[in-house]
């Protein structure tokens, strides 16, 4: 492996420029011991959602590489987390399975299988058998379990291992400022979906990281305008959307610049596109009702209706009628929502593409110690009004258009092939988008400052 000091590590800026990085990271064990070593005991990683833990002494695991925790409600507004290991002799409190997505439960208190040691849900040792054969060597700091750093943002939690890291909010910014207008603790799950999928973690990530693939890998969706894109970086994390030179770029080949779609009825154009986004993204990405309030634009507008205007009374009348059924939208100005763009990728291994009253949302995870597979999660959030929300657990699906959307379906048809084509004698490193796959170079930017390494250089070097 390439060792390098700070010093060797791109800078922000020459992300701006042409980059190639080797495939090292994706292929190689070296480099998964060391992500286990450097990067996911030093980052905050998103553990699961607020919504899982509801009552007290609910709790879910959450598992990375070789480490467990158990994340518990412990009062009504308190959460804490555990390494998921009992003191005694390292019996794991709560089993944990590779086959599962996670486990969750509730409990009054955590009971060790293996000899009984009991804590209470603030880990505090409550009973050891025989405690006196020990002689007093038993103190309540030897016996009580040992706590991780949590904190919440945006009704996800996220843990560390790091006791001496910054804060989350510090982490997560200036991504969490941005995206704080969204109110993402307001959304529940829709639908939530795992599978064990035969690529790197970062392989499976990056798929979703960059919309410069979605002329060549969704075809479909080009009838309904151009997708043209910026990619880029904010701090350790990275965005994607439309600014002025995109618009310029789609105006130019015919695309109108409200994401109204393409084709002369603007009124049809963004119904259809609303439709085919909903429907071939597992329901996600938009809403049951933005695509009914899309289908009636043609009856309440006038043909010739500008698309700017159409866009305008599309989203008020949706809001209206969301309004109606108790889902109040959040005020988001046009320059947050500029800002905003439309997809993040937060560092390590979170990915959100977020609308008003949705999110779409990724993470990816090693799979053991096997460079070659992953955990590979996708789940929906969407604002319910307040008893409607659905009852969701995750499900197992196999990586196919059955229970995915054939949108994700298509995605999934590369990954695999990305991480086998990387291993080719004949592959010369990546040829990363400069504009448009910003989001990648920054990420291995950011990976290179954890593992200490990096195979990322300026092209013309
Ligand atoms: S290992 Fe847990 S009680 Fe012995
Ligand atoms: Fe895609």
């Amino acid at each position: 492996m390439m060792m390098a000091g700070d010093d060797q590590i791109i800078s922000a800026e020459d992300l701006e420029k042409p980059l190639t990085y080797s495939a090292e990271a994706f292929l190689s064990p070296a480099y998964a011991k060391a992500e286990k070593e450097r990067l996911w005991p030093n980052v905050w990683q998103m553990a699961g959602r607020v919504e899982e833990i509801p009552e007290v002494g609910s709790f879910i695991t959450y598992d990375i590489a070789d480490d467990s925790f158990l994340i518990v409600r412990t009062a009504p507004d308190t959460i804490k987390a555990f390494y998921n290991v009992c003191p005694h002799r390292g019996r794991q409190l709560v089993d944990t399975c590779p086959d599962r997505a996670q486990t969750c439960g509730k409990k009054k208190a955590i009971v060790c299988g293996f000899h009984g040691w009991t804590f209470d849900l603030n880990g505090k040792n409550t009973h050891i058998l025989d405690k006196d054969d020990w002689q007093g060597a038993l103190t309540e700091e030897r016996t009580s379990l040992s706590p991780v750093r949590v904190d919440t943002w945006g009704g996800w939690i996220y843990i560390t291992m790091n006791p001496d890291s910054g804060s989350l909010r510090e982490f997560l910014e200036p991504a969490a400022s941005i995206l704080d207008p969204f109110e993402f603790e307001k959304m529940r799950f829709k639908w939530r979906q795992w599978v064990i999928y035969p690529a790197n973690w970062k392989t499976s990530l990056e798929a979703f990281m960059e919309p410069y693939h979605v002329a060549g890998t969704h075809t479909q969706l080009l009838k309904y305008g151009n997708y043209y894109a910026y990619s880029k970086a904010y701090g350790a994390h990275g965005v994607s959307g439309f600014d002025e030179r995109d618009q310029e770029r789609r105006k130019a080949g015919g695309t109108s610049n409200t994401r109204a779609g393409a084709g002369a009825d603007p009124r049809v154009a963004t119904y259809e596109l609303a439709r085919e986004n909903y429907e071939t993204v597992n329901y996600s990405a938009s809403t049951e009702t933005l695509v009914n309030a899309a289908r009636r634009l043609v009856d309440e507008l006038p043909e010739g209706t500008p698309p700017g205007e159409v866009v305008k009374h599309w989203l008020a009348s949706a809001r209206a009628d969301d309004a109606e059924r108790g889902v109040v939208w959040p005020t988001l100005s046009p320059e947050q929502l500029t800002e905003a763009g439309l997809a993040w990728a937060i560092f390590p291994n979170q990915n959100i593409l977020q609308g008003p009253t949705y999110a779409l949302c990724y993470r990816s995870r090693p799979y053991g110690n096997d460079p070659d597979k992953c955990i590979f999660e996708s789940y929906a959030l969407e604002r319910f009004p307040e008893g409607e929300e659905p009852k969701t657990e995750w499900v197992y699906a196999e990586p196919t258009g059955e229970k995915w959307g054939s949108v994700l379906a298509q995605d999934f048809a590369n990954m695999e092939f990305v991480q086998r084509g990387m291993k080719s004698r004949g592959f010369r490193g990546a040829l990363p988008n400069p504009h448009q796959e910003q989001k990648i170079t920054n990420f291995h930017r950011n990976l290179a400052h954890y593992i200490g390494s990096t195979s990322l250089q300026l092209l013309d070097e």
